[in-house]
């Protein structure tokens, strides 16, 4: 169970094109909020394929390399699909504040996904520091989240 991230924390953090522009200000405002943001792509806006990048961020999230990270697509569906592959890995598309802070508290979301094409800036860079500093609530959400673990077999 990840704790609220400590400042100093290394974040990666990777987007495809659709979501390069957010990531480039999320990465300042990491720092600016003293965490260590580690960019795992995409260098540019040219096109890309999201779950490249998806992988490779929940692969590192899910091998304990990482606590948490963070990923960027257009809309942050194509993102969370391919991210919710791997195994360990619970990546919450967020919304807004209140999404944000409920990914954290009821289902301990070690990925955040943002849509960078569909989040206003501030919205996006407020819900990223919620995110980050939210703790889980367990209890009855762990009960939950060991359940999910366990999907019935057809
Ligand atoms: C790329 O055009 C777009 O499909 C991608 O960023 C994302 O929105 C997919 O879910």
């Amino acid at each position: 169970m990840p704790e609220p991230a400590a400042p100093g924390e290394a974040i990666p953090i990777a987007s495809d094109h659709g979501g390069f522009q957010l990531k480039e200000t999320v990465k300042q405002h990491l720092s600016g909020l003293g965490f260590h943001p580690v960019d795992m792509g995409c260098p540019d806006e040219s096109s890309v394929d999201y779950p490249d990048y998806a992988f490779q961020l929940a692969g590192a999230v899910a091998s304990g390399d990482y606590q948490r990270g963070i990923l960027i697509c257009g809309t942050g569906i194509g993102m969370s699909i391919a991210a919710n592959r791997v195994s360990g890995v619970r990546a919450a598309l967020c919304h807004d504040n209140f999404t944000a802070r409920m990914s954290r508290e009821h289902n301990d979301a070690n990925l955040l996904v943002l849509g960078g094409r569909v989040l206003g800036v501030e919205v996006a860079l407020d819900m990223v520091h919620t995110w980050l500093t939210t703790a889980f609530g367990g209890d009855r959400h762990q009960r939950r989240l060991d359940l999910i673990e366990k999907p019935p077999t057809t």
